[in-house]
């Protein structure tokens, strides 16, 4: 994949140019945009740069480095569309940041996932790849994501994560509106546990393979708040808040890792 856009153009979505981002090649993808600053802040010296619908970005320094901090929003469609206009701009390396819920019994409420693939229950990626493609996460990123755990002591896993376009029908929450999941969703939660799947969340899968398809690199970390093997519901507050430190610890010291590897 090309970039192409010239230094000052505005992309139109994620209203960023390529002169804003002073060199950046890594992009931090949290869904909401009320975490960005957080995030960014939590890397190092960090400043605004742009607030466009779901997207809010800020530019952060990590090692010397500019790193930077975007939204996507929930989902697919969004995160491939902030990821199309990032490429044309220049960056080359994405790790999702997110929150997730988790359907294996070792996977605990407040602890790190980092996926090493995701199984395409989404259907964004399927304008970029058939679904028979797989949506695998880089090999360096990931194995940096798993050193910085590692290093910093987080209790993490690396796992295959679901992504779907549904937080209730397809992740199989029976507390939804309708009180009702189709027939043919009805038993799959089952089904990914026996095959050793470990999560589910909303994103993992197209940004793996939008990434390789453009022969770029993505990774994914997400906080556990929610245990599926004992409750539908998304845990209190404080076990988002305990994973989010836990996260943006382990991001920081695999950004150090990646960006001195170079
Ligand atoms: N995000 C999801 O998609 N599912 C969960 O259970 C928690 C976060």
């Amino acid at each position: 994949m090309k970039n192409y856009a010239a230094a000052d153009e505005i992309m139109y979505h994620i209203g960023l140019s390529k002169e804003m981002l002073k060199g950046a090649k890594y992009a931090l993808l949290p869904g909401d945009p009320g975490r960005v600053e957080g995030l960014a802040k939590a890397l190092g010296e960090a400043e605004f740069l742009a607030s466009h619908r779901e997207y809010t970005s800020y530019l952060a320094e990590v090692a010397g480095h500019s790193v930077l901090v975007v939204s996507t929003g929930m989902g697919g469609p969004s995160v491939a569309i902030g990821m199309e206009e990032l490429a044309r701009i220049g960056i080359e390396n994405f790790i999702r940041v997110g929150t997730t819920g988790s359907i294996q019994e070792e996977l605990n409420l407040g602890d790190v996932l980092i996926s090493k693939a995701a199984v395409r229950l989404e259907g964004a990626s399927r304008a970029y790849a058939p679904v028979e493609y797989p949506a695998v996460a880089d090999l360096d990123i990931t194995f940096a994501l798993r050193e910085a755990a590692i290093e910093l002591d987080v209790p993490h896993m690396l796992g295959i994560s679901a992504s779907t376009d549904t937080f209730w029908p397809q992740q199989e929450r029976y507390d939804s509106f309708t009180g009702y999941v189709l027939k043919d969703l009805q038993g799959k939660l089952k089904e990914y546990q026996a095959l050793g799947v470990t999560n589910y969340e909303m994103e993992a899968a197209t940004v793996f393979v939008v990434a390789e398809v453009f022969g770029l690199r993505a990774g994914a970390i997400c906080g556990v708040i929610a245990k599926r093997t004992s409750s539908e519901a998304v845990a209190p507050k404080e076990v988002y808040r305990l994973s989010e430190k836990r996260f943006q610890a382990v991001v920081k010291k695999a950004l150090e890792i990646l960006l001195s590897s170079k």
